[in-house]
Parts: structure tokens; C-alpha cells; sequence
């Protein structure tokens, strides 16, 4: 376990910004509680990089990545940047970045939590207990693959999905690894009806499978995994999967914990780990100050998780969490009921902090007496 950390934050676009700040609130707190020594160093990436110096991942943002111990990003993305190619969007900004990092394995976890099940548009019966991680492949498939582009006058245009026997077997090995930690299973998911890289995806899953015994594989279409994820959610454990399907299947998941603005992210397995909120920019209620900054505290916590070996710390900001929302604090995406009245991105924080510092404190005495 390390106690000191130097941390790059990259807010980047629209409520980024805003969660972030929320995010780093309560790292700051998790230090102070414990003494440990937290550095945060803030650079600019995607839209906001653009602006300010043409492009989505300047090369000083990079650096700074490359020599911190993990990265904490918020969002990228606006709508004055639609019209742009690509290749100059804000969000290649951060493609570059996962592929410089070589994080290619990104773990999104979704759980239904008891005092928000009504937020689920889904029945509770359905929702409850549901405890997900969607292992999601990070740097291959259409995403990555050559060629692409446009051409005929850019009347035409095309991308490639491929993918290699030792880029599945590590991401594999990863969802089998994290089904040892949880309930030791695992659906890999994929279009092997249809695409020669699912096929080529079944056949290595499988054969990673042999080094884990304990832990039960099953294989299942994209397609009837979207429809079971919605109809059945508690089935599933550990959803392992290429990138594309790994975006759309973690983004359908969020119904499952109520809101997009829970979801958490961490993309590991390269030289320096990169988190994430799950959700986007949100330009429609960016500078607002009403975003849920619930998934970039949760991935906080993941960071102090993977980053920083500090399981019990990371346990301890989820509980906070929990006991916020057990104590009522709703952000606007999480009111069903017109008549209340939400709490904001820096009273949600704020509120974590402190109920974080509540419980830690009441730890520490029970453990002197
Ligand atoms: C995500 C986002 C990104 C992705 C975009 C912003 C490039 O949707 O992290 O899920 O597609 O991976
Ligand atoms: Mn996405």
C-alpha cells in the first residue's frame, strides 16, 4: 500500500469540471483522515485542450499522466466540437489517452443500492441485489482497428473490428481474476453468430478458462445480453466483453443503479491506471452546479482501490456514500417526486466528505476502547 499519491486530475469539458472538484473533496478527505499525502497536479484535456491550445491531449497533459501514480478524468465532449472530424474531437483526446496509458482493461461496476431502487425504472423485485462488473476491452475492435477513415468524397466511410489471440486472453484473464473476488462468474458476451473476432473471442475465453476452475463461464449473444440485462439483471456477475459492446452494454447497466450519474470507472493494466466517471459531459445541465457527483466520487475510490492498494479507504468512501443516500440526499437525477427538492454537486460531495470523516472517527474509537 502506498500513503503518498501524485495524482494528475484532467476535470476536461462540461460537468467534468463540477465532479471532479467533488471527487478530489473527498480524496482530500480521505487523506486528512489517515495521513496520508495526496498531490494533485490539474491539467487540461479534450475540449477545454482544444480551446486552449488546439488539441484534445497536449502533450504537457500527457507527460503529467505518464508520471503520476494514476490519472482522474471527468468528461470530454460538447456540442461545438460535433462538426469537427474524429480525429479532432475532444474524445479522441481521450482515446489517445487510454492507448498511451495501455489501459486496456476497463472495469465498470453497477449495483442496485436499496434506499435509490425507486430510481430505477425497472420493478424493485427486478433491480434488487443486482451487483454487476462489466469488464470492458479498452483498446481494440472498431474503436482502434485499421484501416479507417472516409473515402469516394466522403461518400463512403468504414472501420475495422479485429482483435488478437494475446488482446483477449489479458482481458480475460482480468474478468476471470475479478469473478475470483466476487462471486465467481463470468458471461463473456459476444456476436459469434455473425463475426469471425467473436468467434476468435469464444474460442481464447474459453481456453483462458482452464486456468480458472472455480470460476463458471458462460457465453452469451450481445444482442439477448442487452434484452437479459433489463429483464434479469440479478443473473449476471461478471460481463465480460470487446469495446463497443462494452459501451453500450455499461451505459444500459446504469439503469440498474437508477442513474448514469452512479457509474463508476477504472482502466487498468497499463503503465499508469486512468478513472472515470461513466458518464459524459452533459452540456445541457453543465455549470449548473445540479450533476450527480455520486460515479466520480465512486471512482475515487476505485482510483485508491487500484492505484494505491488502499482497499479498506475505497470500501470506506462507498459506505459513506450509502449512508448519504440512505440519509436522503438526492441529487436532481435521482428525484422521482416533483415536490422535492434536490441537493447540489457540492452538497452531495460535501456530504460524502462528512460522512466519511463521521464514520472513520467512530471506527477509530471504537478500535481504542
Ligand atoms: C465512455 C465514452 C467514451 C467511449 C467516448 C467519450 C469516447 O462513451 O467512456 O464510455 O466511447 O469509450
Ligand atoms: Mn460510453
Amino acid at each position: 500500500m502506498r500513503t503518498n499519491l501524485n495524482l494528475t486530475v484532467l476535470p476536461g469539458d462540461g460537468i467534468g469540471v463540477e465532479v471532479t472538484r467533488e471527487a478530489v473533496r473527498v480524496l482530500r478527505a480521505v487523506a486528512d483522515i489517515q495521513g496520508y499525502e495526496f498531490r494533485f497536479r490539474t491539467e487540461l484535456v479534450g475540449g477545454a485542450a482544444i480551446r486552449e491550445t488546439g488539441f484534445p491531449l497536449p502533450q504537457q497533459t500527457l507527460d503529467a499522466c505518464l508520471g503520476s501514480d494514476a490519472v482522474l478524468l471527468g468528461a470530454v465532449g460538447g456540442p461545438e466540437f460535433d462538426s469537427l472530424p474524429p480525429d479532432r474531437k475532444p474524445e479522441s483526446g481521450l482515446l489517445a489517452l487510454r492507448r498511451e496509458l495501455g489501459a486496456f482493461a476497463n472495469l465498470r461496476p453497477a449495483a442496485s443500492h436499496r434506499a435509490i431502487e425507486d430510481c430505477s425504472p425497472l420493478r424493485p423485485e427486478v433491480v434488487r441485489g443486482a451487483d454487476i462488473l462489466v469488464v470492458r476491452e479498452l483498446l481494440g475492435g472498431l474503436y482502434f482497428g485499421e484501416p479507417r477513415g472516409f473515402a469516394a468524397d466522403g461518400n463512403f466511410g468504414f472501420n475495422t473490428m479485429c482483435y488478437s489471440v494475446p488482446e483477449i486472453e489479458r482481458i480475460a484473464r482480468i474478468a476471470f481474476e475479478q469473478a475470483r473476488t466476487r462471486r465467481r462468474k463470468v458471461t463473456s458476451v459476444d456476436k459469434a453468430n455473425v463475426l469471425e473476432t467473436s468467434q476468435l473471442w469464444r474460442k481464447v475465453v474459453t481456453r483462458v478458462a482452464h486456468d480458472f476452475s472455480d470460476v463458471t463461464l458462460e457465453h452469451m449473444y450481445v444482442d439477448a445480453c442487452a434484452m437479459h440485462l433489463v429483464s434479469n439483471p440479478t443473473r449476471f456477475d461478471v460481463i465480460l466483453t470487446e469495446n463497443l459492446f462494452g459501451d453500450i452494454l455499461s451505459d444500459e447497466s446504469a439503469v440498474i443503479s437508477g442513474s448514469l450519474g452512479m457509474l463508476a470507472s477504472a482502466s487498468i493494466g497499463g503503465r499508469v491506471g486512468l478513472f472515470e466517471p461513466v458518464h459524459g459531459s452533459a452540456p445541457d445541465i453543465a455549470g449548473r452546479g445540479i450533476a450527480n457527483p455520486l460515479g466520480a466520487i465512486s471512482t475515487a475510490a476505485l482510483l485508491l482501490r487500484y492505484a494505491g492498494g488502499m482497499g479498506q479507504e475505497a470500501r470506506d468512501i462507498d459506505s459513506a456514500i450509502g449512508e448519504v443516500l440512505d440519509r436522503g440526499y438526492r441529487t436532481a437525477d435521482l428525484i422521482r417526486d416533483p415536490r422535492s427538492q434536490p441537493v447540489s454537486t457540492e452538497e452531495m460531495g460535501a456530504a460524502v466528505a462528512d460522512a466519511l470523516a463521521g464514520f472513520c472517527d467512530r471506527r477509530h474509537a471504537y478500535h481504542a476502547v
